[in-house]
């Protein structure tokens, strides 16, 4: 009998074209539908049960709808790739970021090439993007893959761990070695290895519902208030110090880490960056670059361990060697396809702007569901499925698979992001065994502008090489 071959799925697909762009100031403004709830029981729900949220939302209004945030005034929310491109494509000045008015700002301060928008931000990006480009990160692949086995070698068999904490400790000392120029990991008593403890012992009690609250009280503001202000001044002690210091370093002119080409560098009048300004930016690179790239590793083995079928298939190439590097991508890929860590990213737009059938006035605030966007069945199909082979063969295309945002705004830490991922997750398929603790999927809990695993991303260790 002869063998019917099966269908062929096509895993990635297009989405049909929608207007979009700057509109004349004469075209008739459409609001998209609204979420309709209170706006705090909206900010609430939005920080417990963000999927629940967003998804709900596009069913009930559409691919465009508008919502209730930390901003004042409701935000419209597009998930098309189309209106995603105007967006990205748009000259800077006509969608300056939405970071300035984050629950970042508080945080980080107005200062930084996170949260700055116009000139400044261009010029800053300018300075810090040779430092974050493929060659220059290649230099770090050893010191990760060696921060890798020390965590590993901490961990026993049988062993139920929390993989987010584990995954920061890694990428926490990655983030401070390229910033600060630290060997490994900061020596105790150095202003470095303070800063990393403060950091660690923030991002920590920053899961609790007390802290979820106050990020609600600090909604909109541009100082931070009650509990947070703690937060702040805490890391604000122990930040300066490192400034300090190294302003007097006698080696500051050869150094070539991060900080040192920041303290170093002249805006247009000749004027170096103040030490408020320079803790800003020290601050942003810092917290942007280490529970991003831990959560997204978390999300990733969290998808894993519950797709036998994927994991399998990475197991397989990775130990055999056969196909390693691709499936190792596809996997990464198909891993901040399915749970983005920064789930959304914002655009104020200065003029009116179409998205589809509506349009915006001048000084809207518009989102970009990179959630949504990764689940659109027209680009996904069966887009709830863990199918890292989606990518094999297949380059994710630039408004369709966002993790990383866009145009002038495209995270500066990508390409290393991209490189921890790379090797961590390699060297743990390499050594373990992992096990999800329960069957059932870790939901997705909000903190500040990141979406992590409500447990941890739990994991049994059945065993290590
Ligand atoms: C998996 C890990 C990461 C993810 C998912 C991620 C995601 C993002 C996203 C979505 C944005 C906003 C883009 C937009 O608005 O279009 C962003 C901006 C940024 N990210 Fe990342 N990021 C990661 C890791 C890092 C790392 C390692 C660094 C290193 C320091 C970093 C530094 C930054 C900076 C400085 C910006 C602001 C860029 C600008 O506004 O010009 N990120 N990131």
């Amino acid at each position: 009998m002869a063998t019917v071959a099966p269908p062929v799925i096509e895993l990635v697909g297009e989405a049909s074209p929608s207007p979009a762009g700057p509109v004349d100031a004469t075209e008739p403004l459409r609001p998209a539908p609204a979420v309709t709830l209170p706006r705090y029981a909206q900010l609430l729900r939005f920080n417990q049960r963000q999927i629940e949220f967003v998804f709900r939302a596009r069913r009930e209004l559409g691919e465009v709808f508008t919502m209730r945030s930390i901003l004042d005034e409701p935000i419209t929310v597009t998930s098309h790739p189309d209106h995603v491109r105007s967006l990205f494509t748009a000259k800077p000045e006509l969608v300056p970021s939405l970071t300035a008015e984050s629950p970042l700002r508080p945080i980080v301060g107005a200062n930084s090439v996170l949260t700055a928008n116009g000139p400044r931000h261009l010029r800053q990006r300018k300075l810090l993007l040779p430092s974050f480009h493929g060659e220059s990160i290649a230099r770090y692949t050893e010191m990760i893959e060696a921060a890798t086995h020390r965590e590993i070698d901490r961990w026993e068999v049988g062993e139920t761990l929390q993989l987010a904490p584990r995954m920061q400790a890694i990428t926490l000392d990655v983030i401070m070695s390229g910033i600060f120029g630290v060997d490994g990991k900061p020596a105790p008593g150095t202003p470095e290895h303070r800063l990393r403890e403060t950091v660690k012992f923030l991002a920590k009690a920053s899961t609790s519902f007390v802290a979820q609250f106050g990020e609600v009280l600090n909604a909109g503001q541009e100082e931070a208030r009650g509990l947070l202000r703690r937060g702040v001044k805490a890391l604000d002690d122990a930040t300066y110090p490192i400034i300090e210091a190294r302003r007097r370093a006698a080696d500051l002119d050869e150094r070539t880490d991060i900080m040192s080409l920041l303290m170093r560098a002249t805006d247009e009048d000749g004027e170096l960056l103040t030490d408020k300004e320079l803790r800003d930016e020290l601050l942003t690179l810092v917290l942007a670059g280490f529970e991003t790239t831990a959560n997204s590793l978390s999300w990733t083995w969290e998808r894993l361990l519950r797709a036998p079928d994927a994991y399998d298939l990475l197991r397989d190439a990775v130990r055999s060697g056969e196909r390693a590097d691709e499936v190792v991508e596809a996997t990464i890929t198909e891993g901040m396809r399915a749970r983005p860590v920064i789930p959304m990213i914002g655009r104020r737009v200065t003029v009116p702007w179409r998205l589809g059938d509506y349009v915006v006035p001048a000084g809207s605030p518009v989102s970009m569901s990179i959630l949504l966007v990764h689940h659109r069945e027209d680009l996904y199909p069966e887009p709830f499925a863990f199918r890292p082979e989606r990518w094999l063969g297949h380059k994710p295309g630039t408004y369709e698979w966002i993790p990383f945002g866009g145009g002038t705004r495209r995270c500066l830490g990508a390409a290393l992001a991209m490189a921890e991922q790379r090797v961590v997750l390699r060297t743990m398929v390499e050594r373990l065994d992992l096990e999800a603790d329960r069957p059932e999927p870790e939901h997705a809990q909000h903190r500040n502008v990141t979406m992590i695993p409500s447990r941890g991303a739990r994991a049994v260790i059945r065993a290590r090489r």
